[in-house]
């Protein structure tokens, strides 16, 4: 084979990566999968599908959200790893969502553009786990040393059985929240005077939008809808499988960049 990845297809090269068990491992084989992607050395899509749950590894542990323990005031260094490890596991999450996003519908019939455009958001989360990883590292920690919660890969995988469903509650809701928190994240860690992990987060929040901005145009195109009646269509799918009301305040500004309209998710808002 020229290829080197003997005849394998994409679903199947997908689904070995959900089913690497350590995290940097399985960032790393992201990467890399993506790179052999572009290089056109899976043109077979394959029918393999993704595995129920991805691997994890053994650590951290994973606690329902409610046995979440209380973050104490602990001097900043602890803080910091806290945060950092919070969002790292959010990181790992996105990973595991976007590869199985691809693997799960990239059926004969989708177009080439949503496995390019969706392995690229699966890069860009490895990406951000791997800064995550080295900011911990500075901090004499790792990913793994603080437990973490499984609610988002849960509410994600509510909505396996319908695209739009898992594109309007995974990307559109959870991953949209994400610009909603992490600009006070930034100026955190600039009063703390962690610079660059306030730099990384900035990265991470630019290269948010665009995957926002990713899922609002794969929602519009697989709807066929606009204007109104897209927002209907959207706000009927995250009632039906999302718990809860969505939490302001908003950050208008990141979500109109993405696509999103105040119209479209003020109805759902609560408190
Ligand atoms: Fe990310
Ligand atoms: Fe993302």
């Amino acid at each position: 084979m020229t290829t080197g990845h003997d005849g394998e297809t994409l679903t199947a090269a997908i689904a070995a990566v959900l089913s690497v068990t350590g995290a940097v491992d399985k960032a790393d084989a992201t990467r890399r999968l993506h790179l052999a992607y572009r290089a056109g050395q899976y043109p077979v899509r394959g029918q393999t599908r993704p595995p129920d749950r991805p691997a994890r590894p053994a650590r951290p542990v994973l606690l329902p959200p409610r046995d979440m323990p209380k973050r104490r005031r602990a001097g900043t260094d602890a803080t910091r790893i806290a945060l950092i490890h919070a969002v790292a596991h959010i990181e790992l999450n996105a990973i595991d969502l976007a590869l199985d996003l691809v693997a799960r519908f990239a059926t004969p019939e989708m177009p080439e553009a949503f496995i390019a455009d969706w392995l690229k958001v699966a890069d860009d989360e490895s990406r951000h786990f791997l800064m995550l990883q080295d900011r911990l590292q500075a901090l004499d920690a790792t990913y793994g040393d603080l437990p973490a919660h499984d609610g988002l890969w849960e509410a994600a995988m509510a909505t396996s059985g319908d695209i739009l469903a898992r594109i309007a509650v995974a990307h559109m809701v959870l991953e949209a929240r994400g610009l909603d928190v992490t600009p006070a994240m930034i100026a955190r860690f600039t009063r703390l005077g962690d610079a660059e992990t306030a730099r990384v987060l900035k990265v991470i929040y630019d290269d948010e939008i665009t995957h926002v901005a990713t899922a609002s145009d794969w929602f519009t195109r697989l709807t066929g809808l606009s204007g109104p009646a897209r927002d209907r269509r959207w706000q009927e799918l995250v009632r039906q499988g999302f718990r809860g009301r969505l939490k302001p305040p908003f950050n208008a500004v990141a979500r109109r960049a993405a696509g999103m309209e105040p119209g479209m998710y003020e109805p759902l808002a609560g408190e």
